[in-house]
């Protein structure tokens, strides 16, 4: 990190993130690109006069927090009401401390006692920078911070953007859109209390001509599993900026004199080099400085929710565990239905111990079985939530989610657990904690199964509408809890699929329930989808029964070897065809699953995907006819990632090239509709 006093430079290995302060005491972007070969090559701050008395120098100047305050009208990133009812902020530079891994810039009101620090890391390696922002109230009368984003991310001026983002809804989630950025702001956001099935706080910015593997990305991620906002505005000065941070929708929070509020972080980074390096580096970055376990690769599971939904017991999973264990299976784990009183789902939630009717003798002995028959075993829960009918909800009505006045919306008979109150975080840790401690428990799927109502509590602290955020860090404090009293346990988000599922969580949870949508051509966009944004290990993909009969049971296997694989059908029903057909398939992953799990990933359609190891030797790839409308039975693909000047084979191919030829010319693949085929790479040589 270089700076000068009035201009910092932040470089990473390929690409450069530069403010400064200008004549008029503006903080402005001045560059965010290619890294330059020099220092004296970014560019300094600007100055302006405004246009004309309608737009002020704020209006026209890629200001890098601008605020709430003087005459500036384009999306500010923050907004606070003081106690006299002044809601203009009027920010000054005053200082800034920083050291070799962060820059801190310090501002303050010229007028109130209150500081603003805006934090900015660079992550070199990945090209990555992380920015976030703390307010300190140094006076003595509360105020209110209507608004707080965590970043503002500026685009050269004077081009036409094109923004990339995931929407969708339950069963349906990852939609890839890319869509032309014209005046005026683009919101996407989450309303929902968690991050939501329906937008996911990612995006990727690009000038029209971008490919998979070239062309200019700007891309960025927020590390927030609650309400977050993200504005995409183009300004009438052709300027366009991307804000990130928690929703202000319905958000207001009370700062009293002496404290401080911190925003979770958003991530941006740029590329010279296409939407797939994009992902990549997003890819690196979460695997390797975010998830929990880090470079570990993950069990390939079995879950028995399709098979037994809530009727479970020790026999009917002893016998389930037997067959999975013979399939190869590494992790059984055992989903709803398991403890006090949850025979469907109208009762139980709240109540985590194990059922005396179904496991009279608790889950020690199912898992001693599941352990002597070589897996780890793995458990079901949904923290979060309780039914009407349960003993937590019945000793504490008010532990919910409610406004005294009005009806509690029921979704799936459960209402939410108010997470904020510090009694609901400790009955939580308590209950799953000893959970934890008595028995042998190597994975917990934490699910999370519907969206909010009525988002009220009875005494809050501060001002009511604290609430959103207050969920969510009640929600990190029990996860993280026990997250750090059994560091050894894997942890998967889910919420009735991929409803929670952003950089926040993942600092929590290793794996992503992607969908509980598992049929495999709706499987194979969702995953495209999510590869945009997240590395196929966190990306959890079961083999089920839902196209049993329909599409051969390797193309569904294909399909989830594209991610963390897990087995989900009913086993009791598949024959002895198909459970050798599983063996094999589960046993190559098993060799293959270092280069999936922790190698590079190369989307070549929605046809084909391809995985390289680190060191670009081996690799494998998995192409599939999707069976449109009109398919030729010949798909052509074209790998990359290779070595230009090493030689390669393919599986089922004769003929050795040069990774530079492989990567310029088509391959084809002859595969009839609904087949697939999944081709091991190998380099031979370097020429
Ligand atoms: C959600 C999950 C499913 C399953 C059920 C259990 O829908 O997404 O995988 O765990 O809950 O009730």
């Amino acid at each position: 990190m270089e700076k000068s006093i009035k201009n910092w430079i932040l470089e990473t290995r390929n690409s450069a993130y530069c403010f400064g302060i200008n004549d008029d005491g503006y903080l402005i972007n001045t560059y965010w690109g290619k890294r330059k070969n020099k220092k004296t090559d970014y560019p300094l701050p600007i100055h302006t006069e405004g246009w004309a008395s309608f737009d002020s120098p704020a209006n026209l100047l890629p200001e890098e927090f601008p605020v709430y305050g003087g005459a500036f009208h384009f999306e500010p990133c923050l907004k606070i009401s003081f106690a006299d009812g002044v809601r203009d902020l009027n920010l000054k530079f005053d200082s800034e401390s920083s050291s070799t891994e962060e820059i801190k810039i310090i501002l303050r009101d010229i007028y109130y006692p209150l500081q603003i620090i805006l934090y900015y890391r660079p992550h070199t390696d990945y090209d990555l920078i992380e920015r976030w922002v703390e307010v300190i109230n140094q006076g003595k009368e509360s105020i209110t911070i209507e608004r707080i984003f965590s970043a503002q991310w500026h685009f050269p001026e004077n081009q036409q953007y094109y923004l990339s983002h995931l929407s969708g809804k339950w069963n349906d989630e990852f939609h890839l859109t890319r869509e032309a950025l014209t005046t005026g702001v683009k919101v996407l956001e989450s309303r929902r209390i968690t991050s939501s099935h329906h937008h996911n706080p990612w995006f990727m910015i690009d000038i029209g001509n971008a490919t998979e593997t070239e062309g200019d990305i700007w891309f960025g991620a927020f590390a927030w599993s609650g309400n977050w906002k993200l504005a995409a505005e183009v300004t009438n000065f052709d300027r366009t900026r991307i804000s990130m941070g928690i929703n202000d929708w319905d958000f207001a929070w009370r700062l009293n004199g002496g404290e401080n509020f911190v925003t979770p972080s958003a991530f941006a980074g740029y590329t010279e080099n296409g939407f797939g390096q994009a992902s990549r580096a997003l890819h690196s970055f979460i695997r390797e400085q975010v998830i929990p376990h880090r470079n570990n690769s993950h069990k390939i599971l079995y879950n028995s929710w399709e098979a037994t939904l809530f009727d479970v017991d020790e026999k009917s999973q002893a016998r389930l565990a037997e067959i999975a264990a013979s399939i190869g299976v590494e992790l059984f784990v055992l989903d709803d239905g398991w403890f006090y009183n949850r025979n469907g789902d109208h009762a139980g939630l709240g109540d985590w111990w194990p059922d005396p009717r179904k496991f009279p003798r608790g889950l020690q002995p199912l898992i001693k079985k599941v352990n002597q028959l070589g897996m780890d075993f793995g458990l079901w829960i949904e923290p979060e939530m309780v039914n009407p009918d349960s003993d937590l909800y019945r000793g504490h009505p008010n532990w919910i989610l409610h406004f005294l006045t009005r009806e509690r919306t029921l979704a799936r008979n459960q209402c939410i657990l108010n997470m904020a109150l510090p009694e609901v975080q400790d009955y939580l840790i308590e209950k799953i904690d000893r959970l934890l401690k008595e028995n042998n428990i190597a994975f917990i799927k934490w699910d999370m199964n519907r969206n909010v109502s009525e988002p009220g509590w009875l005494n809050p602290p501060g001002d009511p509408k604290e609430i959103w955020v207050r969920y969510v860090q009640g929600l990190y404090r029990v996860w993280g809890e026990l997250r750090h009293r059994h560091s050894d346990v894997i942890w998967q988000s889910c919420s009735g699929g991929g409803g929670r599922a952003d950089l926040g969580i993942l600092h929590l949870a290793d794996q992503i329930w992607v969908s509980d949508n598992t049929q495999a051509l709706a499987r194979l966009q969702i995953q495209h989808g999510f590869s945009m944004a997240y590395p196929a290990i966190t990306m959890e993909s079961w083999v089920t029964d839902a196209d049993r009969g329909k599409l051969p049971l390797s193309y569904r296997f294909h399909v989830s070897m594209c991610g963390s694989l897990g087995i989900g059908g009913n086993l009791l029903e598949w024959g002895e065809e198909e459970r050798n057909e599983a063996a094999y398939w589960i046993s190559r992953y098993k060799n293959l699953r270092g280069i999936i799990q922790l190698g590079d990933q190369y989307r070549l359609g929605l046809q084909a995907m391809q995985y390289m190891s680190r060191d670009h030797q081996h690799g494998v790839l998995f192409v599939f006819n999707v069976g449109q409308p009109g398919q030729a039975t010949t798909v052509k693909i074209r790998l990359q990632g290779l070595h230009p000047e090493a030689t390669y084979e393919i599986e089922g191919f004769s003929e050795i090239k040069s990774g530079l030829d492989f990567m310029s010319e088509d391959i084809d693949f002859s595969l009839s509709p609904f087949e697939s085929t999944l081709r091991e790479i190998h380099q031979k040589f370097i020429i």
